[in-house]
């Protein structure tokens, strides 16, 4: 009937046995590349009131152990592809400075292996090392890998030793080579050629240490023109050598369609359930017993500082590159990314958000000045936090809408995590439309015993609400309205918006 005002109602169904996978609390890792203002002026600013002995800014080291990180990608990204690891070991006065090709930037390497293993472990993070694959090769992997791994006895480790470094820095998930696919990518190969030389360079890498997870390099995203010919040939040659494939994604608003941009979690599940097929064909192909695992290696919004960009002066230190300024609903989506992980726990065992602090990040700095939060830090620090245990396969009936790119997209975008060990259930809900809001049930009658913790909830009436340094507007509030009365959640999510809706056995104490 005309005018008639219709309430939306979404539900579903979560049960114990409903078991998706143990969830890897590697998929809540980010990234850190020697780009724009992510190291210097991010990480490490010496002589900045809140810097450590070694120049490290505690405050920084601050918002990511709140974000609970347990992995860091590292030095790149598009930087690693002409990166000479060498030049960032050893005596800092030593170190030359480089024409950084990726960026057109000069790269100091005042900040190299050793600082950042360092620096992850203040952080609480394992540090996910890529290798050039681009101007280098199987001799420079292996040197680096007898450099951070191997104990000592040897050139390479000695060095490190010498370098003050007695114990080997042990890590143990590496990347082969960045966006191998790329034109833009200094030392770019066809398939064939990356996936002979990512075999062999892997090859070396675990007769040096054969404790090491090895990532293929998928590519750079969903339109590039090779994709997904490029996973079929690459993992060909790659397959029996290494555990994961990586896959790239950055989304934007450009045309400011925020309801299409929003729903942008449903290219996410194409990308994922293509890249699996692809994997599981060469599984099927080479009679393989390994199922290939996926590493989201980077993903993010990554458009607002595009024009910007453009003005930078080339061949500076450190100048403000991909500082893109997020909006609410930035921070919608990347909920909706997280979620999309989640629903695929069994396969996506890492993923990096891109990246950490100023370029394209949760996390902001002022040279010399204020660390802050960006509206994205906030969904991703409830997934990292409350999303740990296993993913559940919720059964959901919720109103449809459609978009430019998209049909029949779910209003309700829901993962959901139980912590059996902390008796603790904690559903993630994302209302994804933006005029109309949805009342939801949640059947959780197996959950006997349970009550409701708390309810998060983040939402704003302008989409395009941004934080800043003196003001933050998008924050999360605790006051949800989530009930629960006989086995049955009554909760009203108000259009877009993002919800954590925590559960605990009533018996815990805390
Ligand atoms: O994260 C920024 C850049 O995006 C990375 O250097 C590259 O791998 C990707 O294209």
């Amino acid at each position: 009937m005309e005018g008639e005002f219709i309430v939306k109602k979404a539900k579903m169904i979560i049960d114990k046995a409903y078991k998706i996978a143990e969830i890897d609390e590697r998929v809540y890792g980010s990234f850190i590349e020697h780009l724009g203002r992510a190291v210097y002026g991010g990480l490490y600013e010496p002589g900045h009131p809140e810097a450590d002995e070694q120049g490290f800014r505690k405050d920084v080291i601050d918002l990511v152990q709140q974000l609970n990180v347990p992995i860091v990608r590292y030095p790149g990204g598009n930087m690693v592809s002409a990166y000479n690891w060498e030049d960032g070991i050893g005596p800092k006065e030593d170190r030359p400075k480089r024409l950084e090709l990726a960026w057109r930037v000069i790269e100091t390497n005042e900040v190299g292996t050793n600082e950042f293993v360092d620096w992850a472990k203040k952080a609480g993070s394992e540090v996910m090392m890529a290798i050039n694959l681009g101007t280098r090769g199987i001799d420079a992997a292996r040197n680096i890998i007898e450099y951070t791994n191997h104990p000592s006895g040897t050139y390479w480790s000695d060095l490190r030793v010498k370098h003050g470094y007695k114990e080997p820095h042990k890590i143990k998930t590496w990347c082969l080579g960045n966006e191998m696919d790329g034109p833009w990518q200094v030392g770019q190969k066809t398939a064939y050629e990356y996936g002979r030389l990512a075999s062999e360079a892997g090859k070396a890498m675990r007769l040096v240490d054969p404790d090491i997870e090895l990532v293929s390099c998928g590519s750079s995203n969903t339109d590039m023109p090779t994709f997904p010919d490029w996973e079929a040939e690459t993992l060909t040659h790659t397959y029996d050598v290494v555990d994961y494939i990586s896959l790239h994604q950055y989304f934007g608003n450009r045309d400011d369609d925020s309801q299409n941009f929003i729903a942008n979690g449903m290219e996410l599940e194409r990308f994922i359930s293509t890249v699996t097929s692809v994997a599981d064909y060469i599984k099927a192909k080479k009679r393989s017993k390994k199922t290939l695992m996926l590493s989201f290696d980077e993903w993010n919004v990554w458009y607002h500082s595009n024009d910007a960009d453009k003005e930078i002066e080339p061949w500076t230190v450190a100048p403000p590159q991909l500082e893109d300024h997020y909006n609410f609903e930035d921070a919608l989506l990347v909920g909706s990314i997280l979620i999309t992980f989640l629903k695929h726990a069994d396969r996506v065992k890492m993923a990096c958000m891109a990246q950490l602090v100023n370029v394209i990040a949760p996390i902001m700095t002022e040279n010399m000045g204020a660390a802050w939060k960006q509206t994205i830090y906030y969904p991703y620090m409830h997934a990292s936090v409350y999303g740990r245990g296993v993913s559940l396969k919720a059964i959901v009936d919720s109103p449809k809408f459609d978009t430019k790119d998209y049909t029949d997209v779910e209003y309700l975008d829901t993962a959901v995590v139980y912590n059996e060990e902390e008796e603790e259930l904690t559903v993630f809900a994302l209302n994804r439309h933006i005029e109309d809001d949805l009342h939801v049930t949640i059947n959780v009658s197996g959950f006997e015993d349970y009550e409701i913790k708390e309810h998060i909830v983040l939402e704003h009436d302008d989409l395009k609400a941004v934080n800043t340094a003196t003001h933050e507007s998008v924050t999360p509030h605790r006051n949800g309205n989530a009930v629960l009365q006989d086995g049955f959640i009554e909760a009203k999510l108000s259009k877009a918006s993002w919800h954590v809706v925590r559960l605990r056995a009533s018996k815990t104490t805390n």
